[in-house]
């Protein structure tokens, strides 16, 4: 079973895609982590994110792991333990500045599809999981929440990092990344027709989790 999870950043679709795998014991597929790692390489290699070239030419040297363990995930990017240091706003920006070239997408969406058929049942989370890596996904949820209330739910996460932002500067940063992830040519965030969308403004992680497990329970059934 291939349940796809997509949405804009700061839906809570990672929090909500673990929690599921966790209680279904399905892989987790975290794609915006390997768009992540790949961003992280490009920055350290001082290569410019616009050009589709060079970062094509870096893909072929660059080796990209996703490790379920005990419930964790780690993200390995040339065989070292990059989990932590992709999760910041500069690498979640170059994320989407290289996510838009076609050819990147191509050789990710691919190495995507195959860990979705190795791991067999797979929760996958993305921006276009339901619409492209696997159309035929068997549950498809595209979540969603307010600019403001993202932007609210980001600002407190990183307050109580003991990080010094406002809460303007995150709500434009989410505006931007929204824009660019919307505006992109190939592949760009929107949900598939047959998604169910569930907007979680003003909804408790739980409620939203609950929502979902009902949603899977019924497709189990049939
Ligand atoms: O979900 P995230 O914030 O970790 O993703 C980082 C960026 O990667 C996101 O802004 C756009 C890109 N991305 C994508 O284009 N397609 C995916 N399936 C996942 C992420």
């Amino acid at each position: 079973m291939i349940i796809a999870i997509d949405g804009p950043a700061g839906s809570g679709k990672s929090t909500i895609a673990k929690m599921l795998a966790k209680k279904l014991g399905f892989t987790y597929i975290d794609t915006g982590a390997m768009y992540r790692a790949v961003a992280l390489k490009v920055k350290n290699s001082g290569i410019d994110p616009d050009s589709e070239k060079d970062v094509v030419e870096l893909m072929k040297k660059t080796n990209i792991q996703l490790l379920n363990s005990d419930g964790s995930v780690k993200v390995l990017l040339d065989g070292k333990d990059v989990s932590n240091l992709i999760r910041t706003e500069e690498i979640g920006k170059t994320a989407s500045q290289i996510a838009r070239h076609p050819q990147v997408r191509k050789v990710l969406v691919q190495m995507q599809r195959e860990m979705g058929k190795k791991a067999v049942n797979a929760v996958i989370e993305g921006r276009d999981t339901g619409t492209v890596i696997f159309p035929d996904a068997d549950l498809k949820i595209f979540l969603t929440a307010s600019p403001e209330e993202r932007a609210e739910r980001r600002y407190r996460e990183l307050k109580e990092k003991g990080l010094n932002v406002t809460y303007q500067q995150i709500l434009k940063e989410v505006k931007e990344r929204d824009y660019l992830d919307e505006t992109r040519k190939d592949s760009p965030l929107r949900p598939a027709d047959d998604a169910v969308v569930i907007d979680t403004t003003g909804k408790t992680l739980q409620q939203v989790f609950e929502e979902i497990l009902a949603l899977v329970n019924r497709k189990l059934n049939f």
